[in-house]
C-alpha cells in the first residue's frame, strides 16, 4: 500500500486518540455503522484534503466502510497528527502527511492524492480543488463531485465558478446550519482558545482582546473571550451589518489602527490578507500576542514583521518572539497558521460530528446523483443538513416539537388575519 507518513511506530497512540474521537461523534458513529452495513461507496476511489485529526480520522475510516478506497492528505503543513497518520495507515488508508512540512512537501502530498485519480474529492481550504483545476484539468473533468468544508474554500470555488472553470459539481459543506452555526461559531470559538493557551499559558481575565473579523468564526471568539474574563473585548470589521451586530453583541467596534495600541492579545478571522501588518505592529504594546484563526497564514503579515525586527527566537513550543528595533516584543503564534490546529488539536469531537456527518451524507449524495449535476457550487441539500441536527438532538436525548396539522395549515395558509 502506498502512504508517506512521520512514523508507523506512534500508530497505538494515534488508535487510542481515534477511539476517544469516536466516543464522541454519535452521528458519524450510526452512519458509519448503516453505511457498513450498506456499502452505498463500494468501488468509490475518494481523495480528501483534510486536517489530519482523530475526528478527520474517524470520518476516512467511514468512508472506507462504506466501500470506498480512501486517499487522504493534510490541508495544513502544521496541523497533521502523526499518530493520528500512522493509525489511519494501520486501517488501509493511503496517508500522505506529517506534521512540519515545506511548501513542496505540502503540494507533492496533493498531488498523490490527485494521482490516484479519485471520483470523489473532499477539500478543507480548496487547495485540492484549486490544484485539480490549475495542474490536472483531464483528472478534473472525470470528477464526479467534490466536497469543500471551509469559507475561505468556498470563496475559492465561487470564484472559479465565476470565471466559468469549474469542472465538477462541489457541495459546500461549510454552508449547511448544522456546519457553520456549530463548527465556525462554537468549534473555533473554544479551540482558538484552547490553542492560544496550551502555547502560552496566559490569563485572559483581565486582557484586551481584539478579534478582527465578525463572521461566525469571529462571533464564537469574542463570545469566548468575554467568557474567559477579559476586560475589553474588541472587534474590527469592514462590514457595516456585522460591525452593527457587534455592538448589539456588547463589543467595542474600532478600527485595527485604534486597537492596536489597546489590545494584549490579537486574533484575526477575517478569510483576507494583512489584517493586521506594519502600521499595526507600530502601534503595539511590548508583549502583545498575534494568533490566527483563519485559514491561511496571511492575515498577520509575517513579511512585515520580519522586516521590522531585529531579532527573533523561539520561546515556547508554537510562540515566536520578534524584537523590534525599539525593544518591544511581539510575540507571533503557531508561525500565524490555524493556532487551533497547530498549538491544539482542533475543534473537539462533538463538533465534527455535524461537520463530518454533513461530508459523509454528501459524498453519498453526490455519488447517488453522479452525471445529473452541473459544475456549479451548491448548498447541503436541506434535508441532509436537516437530518443531521435530528440525529444529534437524538443523541443528546433531547426532545422537540413537531407542528400540529391545525398548524401546518395556518402556515399555508394567507386567509386569515386578525
Ligand atoms: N477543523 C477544525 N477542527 C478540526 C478537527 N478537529 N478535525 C478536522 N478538521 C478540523
Amino acid at each position: 500500500m502506498e502512504y508517506k507518513v512521520r512514523d508507523l511506530k506512534l500508530a497505538d497512540q494515534g488508535r487510542l486518540k481515534i477511539e476517544w474521537a469516536e466516543n464522541h461523534m454519535h452521528v458519524l458513529m450510526r452512519l458509519r455503522k448503516r453505511f457498513s452495513q450498506k456499502k452505498p461507496l463500494k468501488d468509490l476511489r475518494i481523495g480528501a484534503v483534510l486536517h489530519v485529526t482523530k475526528e478527520t480520522a474517524v470520518l476516512v475510516k467511514a468512508l472506507k466502510d462504506a466501500g470506498a478506497e480512501v486517499y487522504l492528505a493534510g490541508s495544513n503543513p502544521l496541523s497533521t497528527q502523526d499518530d493520528v497518520a500512522a493509525a489511519l495507515v494501520e486501517y488501509g488508508i493511503h496517508v500522505y502527511a506529517w506534521r512540519g512540512q515545506s511548501s513542496s512537501d505540502y503540494y507533492w502530498c496533493i498531488r498523490q492524492v490527485i494521482e490516484s485519480k479519485p471520483d470523489i474529492v473532499l477539500d478543507d481550504g480548496a487547495d485540492l480543488h484549486a490544484t485539480l483545476h490549475k495542474e490536472y484539468v483531464e483528472i478534473a473533468s472525470s470528477i464526479v463531485g467534490g466536497t469543500e468544508e471551509t469559507t475561505t474554500g468556498v470563496n475559492r470555488l465561487k470564484a472559479l465558478e465565476k470565471e466559468g472553470l469549474l469542472k465538477y459539481p462541489v457541495i459546500a459543506v461549510n454552508n449547511a446550519y448544522t456546519k457553520y452555526l456549530f463548527d465556525n461559531r462554537y468549534g473555533t470559538g473554544q479551540s482558538t482558545f484552547d490553542g492560544i493557551l496550551r502555547a502560552t499559558n496566559i490569563l485572559i481575565a483581565g486582557k484586551v482582546v481584539v478579534v478582527a473579523g465578525y463572521g461566525w468564526v469571529g462571533r464564537g471568539i469574542a463570545l469566548r473571550a468575554k467568557g474567559l474574563g477579559a476586560r475589553r473585548v474588541i472587534v474590527t470589521e469592514i462590514d457595516p451589518f456585522k460591525a452593527l451586530e457587534a455592538v448589539f453583541d456588547g463589543f467595542e467596534v474600532m478600527p485595527m489602527n485604534r486597537a492596536a495600541e489597546i489590545g494584549d492579545i490579537f486574533i484575526t478571522a477575517t478569510g483576507n490578507k494583512a489584517v493586521i501588518r506594519r502600521e499595526h505592529f507600530e502601534k503595539m504594546k511590548d508583549g502583545a500576542i498575534l494568533a490566527n484563526a483563519g485559514h491561511f497564514n496571511v492575515e498577520i503579515w509575517i513579511p512585515d514583521l520580519e522586516e521590522m525586527s531585529v531579532s527573533r527566537k523561539n520561546i515556547r513550543p508554537y510562540v515566536t518572539e520578534y524584537r523590534l528595533s525599539d525593544g518591544r516584543r511581539l510575540y507571533l503564534l503557531a508561525e500565524g497558521r490555524l493556532v487551533n490546529l497547530v498549538a491544539a488539536e482542533g475543534h473537539p469531537s462533538e463538533v465534527m460530528d455535524l461537520s463530518f456527518s454533513n461530508q459523509l451524507l454528501a459524498v453519498k449524495y453526490l455519488y447517488d446523483n453522479r452525471g445529473k449535476i452541473p459544475p456549479k457550487v451548491f448548498n447541503q441539500p436541506r434535508e441532509l443538513d436537516e437530518k443531521v441536527a435530528r440525529l444529534k438532538l437524538e443523541s443528546m436525548n433531547i426532545e422537540i416539537d413537531m407542528l400540529t396539522h391545525e398548524q401546518i395549515e395556518y402556515l399555508r395558509s394567507w386567509m386569515l388575519g386578525t
